[in-house]
């Protein structure tokens, strides 16, 4: 499996990319709730909640910090 684009939109309600969880996580985001927080994803329809969420521990995964 290739890695998402960075320009993907993961959340359509606000326009929140793969590259800005990305940014959030490297930023020191540890949850999806900090990086909810940081870039306003998943505050409307919360579609994209869950697939947001296994992002960001996939993330927190690859950089050896614990999921949340
Ligand atoms: S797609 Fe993220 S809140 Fe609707």
């Amino acid at each position: 499996m290739s890695a998402p684009d960075g320009a993907r939109v993961m959340c359509l309600c606000h326009g929140v990319t793969w590259a800005d969880i990305r940014t959030a996580v490297d930023g020191g985001a540890e949850t999806f709730e900090e990086v909810r927080r940081q870039t306003g994803c998943g505050k409307s329809c919360a579609m994209c909640v869950e697939r947001i969420r296994g992002e960001v521990d996939a993330l927190l995964g690859q950089s050896g910090r614990q999921g949340g």
